[in-house]
Protein backbone atom coordinates (compact mmCIF):
# COMPACT_ATOMS: atom_id res chain seq x y z
CA UNK A 1 0.00 0.00 0.00
CA UNK A 2 1.27 3.59 -1.14
CA UNK A 3 1.91 5.80 2.34
CA UNK A 4 -0.15 8.64 2.20
CA UNK A 5 0.23 11.44 5.50
CA UNK A 6 -1.63 14.48 5.90
CA UNK A 7 -0.53 17.48 7.54
CA UNK A 8 -4.03 19.08 8.78
CA UNK A 9 -4.64 22.41 10.92
CA UNK A 10 -7.23 24.53 12.46
CA UNK A 11 -9.04 24.71 8.47
CA UNK A 12 -10.29 21.08 8.66
CA UNK A 13 -12.26 21.77 11.77
CA UNK A 14 -14.14 25.22 9.98
CA UNK A 15 -16.52 23.79 9.19
CA UNK A 16 -17.45 21.70 12.26
CA UNK A 17 -18.02 25.04 13.92
CA UNK A 18 -14.25 25.49 16.21
CA UNK A 19 -12.16 28.80 15.16
CA UNK A 20 -9.25 29.21 13.34
CA UNK A 21 -6.49 30.91 14.77
CA UNK A 22 -5.63 33.50 11.91
CA UNK A 23 -8.48 34.18 9.99
CA UNK A 24 -10.16 36.95 10.14
CA UNK A 25 -13.01 35.92 12.96
CA UNK A 26 -9.80 33.67 14.57
CA UNK A 27 -9.33 32.87 17.78
CA UNK A 28 -6.12 35.17 17.98
CA UNK A 29 -8.76 38.59 17.13
CA UNK A 30 -10.07 38.14 20.67
CA UNK A 31 -7.23 36.63 22.72
CA UNK A 32 -3.36 37.56 23.26
CA UNK A 33 -1.91 34.86 21.96
CA UNK A 34 0.74 35.75 24.80
CA UNK A 35 -2.02 35.28 27.61
CA UNK A 36 -3.20 31.98 26.55
CA UNK A 37 -0.93 30.08 24.32
CA UNK A 38 2.89 30.82 25.67
CA UNK A 39 4.83 28.97 28.53
CA UNK A 40 5.26 31.94 30.18
CA UNK A 41 1.37 32.69 30.42
CA UNK A 42 0.77 29.91 32.47
CA UNK A 43 3.40 31.09 35.10
CA UNK A 44 1.58 34.46 35.29
CA UNK A 45 -1.81 33.65 35.37
CA UNK A 46 -2.87 30.06 35.66
CA UNK A 47 -6.26 30.39 35.95
CA UNK A 48 -6.42 32.46 32.64
CA UNK A 49 -5.02 29.64 30.80
CA UNK A 50 -7.48 26.98 32.82
CA UNK A 51 -10.54 29.07 31.84
CA UNK A 52 -9.29 29.33 28.54
CA UNK A 53 -8.65 25.44 27.56
CA UNK A 54 -12.23 24.65 29.66
CA UNK A 55 -13.79 26.40 27.25
CA UNK A 56 -12.23 24.90 24.22
CA UNK A 57 -12.70 21.27 25.61
CA UNK A 58 -16.78 22.57 26.10
CA UNK A 59 -16.76 23.56 22.87
CA UNK A 60 -15.02 20.66 21.43
CA UNK A 61 -17.73 18.18 22.99
CA UNK A 62 -20.01 19.88 20.93
CA UNK A 63 -18.76 19.70 17.96
CA UNK A 64 -19.07 16.81 15.10
CA UNK A 65 -16.21 15.94 12.50
CA UNK A 66 -17.37 16.95 9.00
CA UNK A 67 -16.85 15.72 5.68
CA UNK A 68 -13.56 16.60 5.06
CA UNK A 69 -12.13 14.57 8.54
CA UNK A 70 -14.74 11.46 7.19
CA UNK A 71 -12.89 11.59 4.12
CA UNK A 72 -9.23 11.83 5.16
CA UNK A 73 -10.61 8.53 7.69
CA UNK A 74 -12.17 7.03 4.07
CA UNK A 75 -8.79 6.84 2.85
CA UNK A 76 -7.52 4.09 5.65
CA UNK A 77 -9.30 2.21 2.87
CA UNK A 78 -6.62 2.68 0.08
CA UNK A 79 -3.42 3.93 1.79
CA UNK A 80 -1.32 3.29 4.39
CA UNK A 81 -1.95 6.78 6.13
CA UNK A 82 -0.61 8.90 9.15
CA UNK A 83 -2.58 12.28 10.01
CA UNK A 84 -0.41 14.66 11.56
CA UNK A 85 -2.41 17.20 12.90
CA UNK A 86 -1.62 20.75 14.55
CA UNK A 87 -5.27 20.89 16.13
CA UNK A 88 -6.05 19.91 19.42
CA UNK A 89 -9.41 18.17 18.48
CA UNK A 90 -9.88 15.03 18.35
CA UNK A 91 -12.06 14.66 15.28
CA UNK A 92 -9.80 13.52 12.86
CA UNK A 93 -10.11 10.13 15.65
CA UNK A 94 -13.61 10.47 15.69
CA UNK A 95 -14.14 10.43 12.35
CA UNK A 96 -12.45 7.19 11.97
CA UNK A 97 -8.67 7.74 11.63
CA UNK A 98 -6.42 5.59 13.51
CA UNK A 99 -2.89 6.97 13.21
CA UNK A 100 -3.02 10.22 14.11
CA UNK A 101 -0.04 12.44 15.68
CA UNK A 102 -0.28 15.40 17.57
CA UNK A 103 2.08 17.67 17.07
CA UNK A 104 0.48 20.26 19.29
CA UNK A 105 -1.49 17.96 22.29
CA UNK A 106 -4.46 17.35 22.92
CA UNK A 107 -7.32 19.08 24.38
CA UNK A 108 -8.86 15.89 26.20
CA UNK A 109 -5.69 15.36 28.42
CA UNK A 110 -3.54 16.96 31.40
CA UNK A 111 -0.74 16.24 32.70
CA UNK A 112 1.38 17.66 36.20
CA UNK A 113 2.54 20.88 35.46
CA UNK A 114 6.48 18.97 36.24
CA UNK A 115 6.30 16.75 33.32
CA UNK A 116 6.51 17.03 29.71
CA UNK A 117 5.58 13.45 28.93
CA UNK A 118 5.00 11.53 31.68
CA UNK A 119 1.81 11.44 34.23
CA UNK A 120 -0.40 12.02 30.77
CA UNK A 121 -4.43 11.20 31.63
CA UNK A 122 -7.23 11.39 29.81
CA UNK A 123 -10.00 14.03 30.94
CA UNK A 124 -12.15 14.34 28.05
CA UNK A 125 -14.62 17.24 27.96
CA UNK A 126 -14.51 18.03 32.33
CA UNK A 127 -13.00 21.20 33.35
CA UNK A 128 -9.36 21.76 34.51
CA UNK A 129 -9.15 23.88 37.82
CA UNK A 130 -6.75 25.82 39.99
CA UNK A 131 -6.21 23.17 42.54
CA UNK A 132 -6.60 20.05 40.82
CA UNK A 133 -3.15 18.46 41.27
CA UNK A 134 -2.08 14.56 41.35
CA UNK A 135 -1.37 12.38 44.40
CA UNK A 136 1.91 14.65 44.66
CA UNK A 137 -0.43 17.86 44.68
CA UNK A 138 1.57 18.83 41.67
CA UNK A 139 -1.06 21.26 39.74
CA UNK A 140 -2.59 19.51 36.20
CA UNK A 141 -2.19 21.72 33.44
CA UNK A 142 -3.58 20.97 30.10
CA UNK A 143 -1.26 18.80 27.50
CA UNK A 144 -0.81 21.21 24.64
CA UNK A 145 2.66 22.51 23.32
CA UNK A 146 2.78 26.33 23.69
CA UNK A 147 4.71 28.56 22.53
CA UNK A 148 8.67 28.13 23.62
CA UNK A 149 8.04 24.67 24.50
CA UNK A 150 9.04 22.27 22.38
CA UNK A 151 7.43 19.74 20.37
CA UNK A 152 7.96 15.92 20.77
CA UNK A 153 6.03 14.38 18.23
CA UNK A 154 8.22 16.57 15.52
CA UNK A 155 10.62 13.98 14.97
CA UNK A 156 7.70 10.60 14.52
CA UNK A 157 6.37 14.00 12.34
CA UNK A 158 9.29 13.89 10.16
CA UNK A 159 10.02 10.32 9.69
CA UNK A 160 6.47 9.56 8.47
CA UNK A 161 6.60 12.47 6.08
CA UNK A 162 10.49 11.52 4.96
CA UNK A 163 8.42 7.88 3.98
CA UNK A 164 5.33 9.35 2.48
CA UNK A 165 3.97 8.17 -1.11
CA UNK A 166 1.51 10.98 -1.19
CA UNK A 167 1.41 14.29 1.06
CA UNK A 168 -1.70 16.08 1.42
CA UNK A 169 -1.43 19.68 3.45
CA UNK A 170 -5.40 20.76 4.49
CA UNK A 171 -6.21 24.12 6.59
CA UNK A 172 -2.85 25.56 8.08
CA UNK A 173 -1.83 28.82 7.51
CA UNK A 174 1.81 27.49 7.54
CA UNK A 175 3.17 30.31 9.73
CA UNK A 176 4.68 28.11 13.47
CA UNK A 177 7.25 26.01 13.14
CA UNK A 178 8.31 23.62 13.34
CA UNK A 179 5.21 22.16 11.50
CA UNK A 180 5.62 24.83 8.74
CA UNK A 181 9.10 23.23 7.93
CA UNK A 182 7.50 19.22 8.14
CA UNK A 183 6.90 19.09 3.83
CA UNK A 184 10.04 19.65 3.37
CA UNK A 185 10.97 16.65 4.86
CA UNK A 186 9.27 15.00 2.03
CA UNK A 187 11.52 12.91 -0.83
CA UNK A 188 12.17 15.02 -3.71
CA UNK A 189 9.16 15.05 -6.19
CA UNK A 190 6.72 13.27 -4.23
CA UNK A 191 3.28 14.65 -4.69
CA UNK A 192 2.14 17.09 -2.62
CA UNK A 193 -1.73 18.62 -2.72
CA UNK A 194 -2.91 21.79 -0.20
CA UNK A 195 -6.53 22.62 0.17
CA UNK A 196 -7.25 25.77 1.70
CA UNK A 197 -9.36 28.31 0.44
CA UNK A 198 -6.55 31.05 0.55
CA UNK A 199 -4.06 30.65 -2.17
CA UNK A 200 -0.59 29.55 -0.70
CA UNK A 201 2.25 29.20 -3.10
CA UNK A 202 4.55 26.36 -1.84
CA UNK A 203 7.79 26.44 -3.74
CA UNK A 204 8.01 22.81 -4.55
CA UNK A 205 8.01 21.13 -7.67
CA UNK A 206 5.48 18.42 -7.81
CA UNK A 207 2.75 20.78 -5.72
CA UNK A 208 -0.90 21.32 -6.51
CA UNK A 209 -3.55 23.48 -4.33
CA UNK A 210 -6.90 23.15 -4.44
CA UNK A 211 -8.43 26.28 -3.43
CA UNK A 212 -11.80 25.37 -2.00
CA UNK A 213 -12.52 24.78 1.78
CA UNK A 214 -12.10 21.55 3.40
CA UNK A 215 -15.03 19.30 2.51
CA UNK A 216 -15.25 21.04 -1.10
CA UNK A 217 -11.83 19.94 -1.28
CA UNK A 218 -11.35 16.70 -0.08
CA UNK A 219 -14.37 16.27 -2.69
CA UNK A 220 -11.94 17.40 -5.61
CA UNK A 221 -8.95 15.17 -4.13
CA UNK A 222 -10.76 12.27 -3.89
CA UNK A 223 -11.86 12.71 -7.53
CA UNK A 224 -7.85 12.93 -8.18
CA UNK A 225 -6.88 9.81 -6.11
CA UNK A 226 -9.32 7.65 -7.86
CA UNK A 227 -8.01 8.68 -11.43
CA UNK A 228 -4.50 8.47 -10.39
CA UNK A 229 -3.72 6.36 -7.65
CA UNK A 230 -6.06 4.20 -6.73
P1 LIG B 1 -4.34 29.20 11.21
O1 LIG B 1 -5.52 29.86 11.83
O2 LIG B 1 -3.04 29.90 11.23
O3 LIG B 1 -4.65 28.89 9.69
C1 LIG B 1 -5.87 28.31 9.30
C2 LIG B 1 -5.84 28.03 7.81
O4 LIG B 1 -7.06 27.39 7.49
C3 LIG B 1 -5.73 29.31 6.93
O5 LIG B 1 -4.78 29.09 5.91
C4 LIG B 1 -7.15 29.43 6.36
O6 LIG B 1 -7.16 29.97 5.04
C5 LIG B 1 -7.60 27.98 6.32
N1 LIG B 1 -9.04 27.77 6.35
C6 LIG B 1 -10.02 28.55 6.88
N2 LIG B 1 -11.23 27.98 6.70
C7 LIG B 1 -11.01 26.82 6.04
C8 LIG B 1 -11.84 25.77 5.56
N3 LIG B 1 -13.17 25.78 5.72
N4 LIG B 1 -11.25 24.72 4.94
C9 LIG B 1 -9.90 24.67 4.76
N5 LIG B 1 -9.07 25.63 5.17
C10 LIG B 1 -9.61 26.68 5.81
O7 LIG B 1 -4.26 27.73 11.86
P2 LIG B 1 -3.03 26.72 11.91
O8 LIG B 1 -2.14 26.86 10.71
O9 LIG B 1 -3.58 25.39 12.22
O10 LIG B 1 -0.95 26.24 17.99
O11 LIG B 1 -2.27 27.28 13.20
C11 LIG B 1 -1.12 26.66 13.66
C12 LIG B 1 -1.00 26.77 15.16
O12 LIG B 1 -1.14 28.14 15.55
C13 LIG B 1 -2.10 26.09 15.93
O13 LIG B 1 -1.87 24.70 16.06
C14 LIG B 1 -2.06 26.78 17.25
C15 LIG B 1 -1.79 28.21 16.84
O14 LIG B 1 -0.99 28.92 17.66
C16 LIG B 1 -1.00 26.21 19.32
O15 LIG B 1 -1.95 26.64 19.96
C17 LIG B 1 0.19 25.60 19.96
Amino acid sequence: MKRFVVLSGAGVSAESGIRTFRDSDGLWENYNVRDVADIEGWYRNRKLMLDFYNERRRQLEKALPNKAHETIAALERYFEVTVVTQNVDNLHERAGSTNVIHLHGELTKIRPEDKADKGIRDIGYKDVNLGDTDERGVQFRPHIVWFGEAVPMIEPAAKAVSQADILLIIGTSLNVYPAAGLFRYARYGTPIFLIDPQKIDLDYPNFRQIRKPATKGMEELMEILVEQYI
